[in-house]
C-alpha cells in the first residue's frame, strides 16, 4: 500500500492513473456509441439491447462500479496534476508557445469539465429519468425516451456540442494516455496519433448521428 501511495503521489503516477482510467472510458464510449446506433434499426432493437444490459444485476453493477471508480480517479488525478503544475510555475509563462499545444490539448481541462457536467445531466436524463425535458420517461422504452428528448432543439444542441468536446478529449486523451502509460516512445508523427484521430472522429460521428437524425426527422 505504501508503494502504491508513493507512486500515486508522483506526477508520473497520476499521469498513469489518468491514462489507464481514460482508456477504460474510451472502451466504454466505443461500446456505448455502437449500442446507440441500434436506434436506426427501430424500437425493438434498441429496447431489447437495453433489456439485455439490465438483465443481469451483477453485470450492470459490475460495469457501473468500474466506470464510477474510473471517473472519480480520472477527475481527482486531473485536478491534482493541474494544482501541482501551477504550484511548480506560479508566475506562468511570459509568452506561451502556441505551436506546442494543439486545440485538443488546450481544451482538455474545459472540455473535461463540460463532459463531467454532461455525464451527470445525461444520467439524470436517460438513466434515472429525473430530468424530463420532454415530459415523458419509461425505464422499458429507451427508444421513446431518445426520440422524445432529441425533438427538443436545446436538448439536441446540448448533446451535439458535448460530443464535439468528447471528440477533442478522446483525440488528445487517446494518444497521450498510451504515452503516459509508457507503451509508446515519443516521436514527431507516431502511428497512434493518426489512430487516435480516426477513433475520435468515429466516436464523435456515431454519437452525433443520433440527436441529428431524430431532430431532422429521419428517426421518429
Ligand atoms: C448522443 C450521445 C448519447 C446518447 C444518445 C446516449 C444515450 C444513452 C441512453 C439512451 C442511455 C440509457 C440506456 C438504458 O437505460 O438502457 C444512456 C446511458 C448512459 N450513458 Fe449515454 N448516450 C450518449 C452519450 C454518452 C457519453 C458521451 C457518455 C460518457 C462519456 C455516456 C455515458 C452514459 C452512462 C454512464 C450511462 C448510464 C449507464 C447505466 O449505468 O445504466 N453517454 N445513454
Amino acid at each position: 500500500m505504501g508503494r502504491l501511495r508513493r507512486f500515486y503521489a508522483s506526477m508520473v503516477g497520476k499521469k498513469v492513473v489518468m491514462g489507464v482510467t481514460g482508456l477504460i472510458g474510451i472502451g466504454f464510449v466505443i461500446l456505448h456509441s455502437l449500442g446507440n446506433l441500434l436506434v436506426f434499426r427501430g424500437p425493438a432493437a434498441i429496447n431489447s439491447y437495453s433489456h439485455f444490459l439490465k438483465s443481469s444485476c451483477e453485470l450492470l453493477w459490475g460495469l457501473r462500479i468500474v466506470l464510477i471508480a474510473a471517473v472519480i480517479l480520472h477527475v481527482t488525478a486531473a485536478v491534482q496534476l493541474t494544482r501541482q503544475s501551477r504550484a511548480a510555475r506560479p508566475i506562468g509563462y511570459v509568452k506561451r508557445d502556441p505551436q506546442a499545444a494543439t486545440i485538443a490539448s488546450r481544451t482538455m481541462r474545459w472540455g473535461g469539465a463540460l463532459l463531467l457536467v454532461f455525464i451527470v445531466l445525461h444520467i439524470l436524463h436517460f438513466t434515472t429519468g429525473t430530468i424530463r425535458p420532454a415530459g415523458v420517461f419509461s425505464h422499458e422504452d429507451v427508444y421513446t425516451n431518445v426520440v422524445a428528448g432529441f425533438r427538443i432543439w436545446w436538448v439536441a444542441l446540448f448533446y451535439v456540442v458535448s460530443m464535439i468536446a468528447l471528440g477533442f478529449h478522446v483525440f488528445h486523451g487517446a494518444w497521450s494516455s498510451v504515452r503516459s502509460i509508457g507503451v509508446s516512445p515519443e516521436s514527431p508523427e507516431p502511428l497512434h496519433h493518426r489512430i487516435s484521430l480516426a477513433l475520435a472522429i468515429l466516436i464523435w460521428a456515431a454519437f452525433t448521428a443520433v440527436p441529428v437524425a431524430v431532430f431532422s426527422g429521419l428517426v421518429r
